[in-house]
């Protein structure tokens, strides 16, 4: 059966990564009718905004789009065309799964953590202002509506992957209402799942802990602001941003993007490292149950970068990004 996914090939090595992503899940057999809808600076320019209503239509009607990065201008011009997705899309859930790859030299082996962040609220709801010259406030706004729904996003998560620990992260010795409201959700959403452990942690805590002894971290499900830092710190604890995967899931879809940026600096070199991308491809494809070929792309990524004589510059190797593309596909 042929399903169609919106593409956003996005910009800068976006197009270059897409296309090695898109070779491979036909390599693998997998049958996707590609609905690409570009993106960025360049649609702005053409067509008066860089997210066009029919991006956003493409994806309520497909409800699943695999994302490259966009090139965001930073201090002026557009805003972020991520971020105005997740408004657009509601897309409430922003999932990073963590796991060591075999291969890819980092300070620990057996990190798994799942990173599960509120993408709506919190800090990040822009509302800010200068008072004067000298003084400026943002609002950190904390509902039970969004916390309660991350919260069961969470446990739903850590029960349908045989997670046994969710942790839920917080400040609320010093954040007491807000991140008081969001660990009583999270509290009471957890009486639904006695089959899994519930813990709170403060996050100034976590960090320390996460440096030291990350293997004994599980799901976390943490506000806005922490989850962005917090997600951060623990794809550096695997590798960093070329094999950072995340999804922002909504109620109606879910769009896949890497964590990395559009990489200008090594746009049209042929050296781009497609990993990430792919990686959110194969999480893509277990969304859509299409289970057996993503585990078969997994084990062929896995088996190139554990192996290590194809590998993109950014892993150590001296590859093209259409070599280490043509190895996973042999490796198939
Ligand atoms: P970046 O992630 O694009 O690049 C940081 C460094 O990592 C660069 O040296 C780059 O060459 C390298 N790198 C990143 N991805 C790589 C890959 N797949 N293979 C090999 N090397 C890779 O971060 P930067 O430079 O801060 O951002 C560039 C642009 O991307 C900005 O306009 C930013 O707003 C945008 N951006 C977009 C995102 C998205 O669309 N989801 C996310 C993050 C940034």
């Amino acid at each position: 059966m042929t399903t169609t996914i919106t593409l956003i090939p996005g910009d800068g090595i976006g197009p270059e990564i897409s296309s090695a992503v898109q070779k491979i899940i036909k390599a693998a057999g997998v049958e996707i009718d590609w609905d690409i809808q570009t993106a960025g600076a360049d649609v702005a320019q053409e067509e008066g905004s860089p997210l066009p209503q029919r991006v956003i239509d493409s994806i309520k009607k497909n409800k699943i789009a695999l994302k490259a990065p966009v090139t965001t201008p930073i201090g002026k011009g557009f805003r972020s065309v991520n971020v105005a997705l997740r408004k657009e899309l509601d897309l409430y859930a922003n999932l990073r799964p963590c796991k060591n790859i075999k291969g890819i030299k980092t300070p620990f082996d057996n990190v798994d953590i799942v990173v599960v962040r509120e993408n709506t609220e919190d800090l990040y709801a822009g509302i800010e202002r200068k008072i004067d010259e000298n003084t400026a406030e943002s609002i950190k706004i904390i509902t039970r509506k969004a916390s309660t729904r991350i919260a069961r996003y969470a446990f739903d998560y850590a029960a349908a992957n045989n997670r046994h620990t969710v942790h839920a992260v917080s400040k609320a010795n010093i954040c007491k209402f807000s991140d008081g409201l969001f660990l009583e959700c999270c509290k009471s959403v957890s009486k639904d799942y006695p089959q899994i452990e519930y813990k709170e942690i403060l996050v100034d805590n976590l960090c320390m802990q996460l440096v030291q002894n990350p293997q004994k971290f599980d799901v976390l499900v943490l506000p806005n602001l922490y989850g962005d830092i917090v997600s951060d710190l623990t794809a550096g604890l695997i590798g960093g941003l070329g094999v950072a995967q995340g999804a922002n899931i909504g109620e109606n879809c879910a769009v896949f993007e890497p964590v990395h940026g559009s990489a200008p600096d090594i746009k049209g070199q042929n050296k781009a490292n497609p990993t990430a991308l792919l990686l959110c491809a194969i999480n893509m494809l277990k969304h859509i149950n299409e289970t057996d070929k993503a585990q078969k792309i997994e084990n062929a990524l896995f088996r190139v970068i554990k192996d290590g004589r194809v590998l993109t510059p950014d892993l150590g190797g001296t590859a093209t990004t259409d070599e280490y593309t043509e190895e996973i596909i042999k490796n198939l």
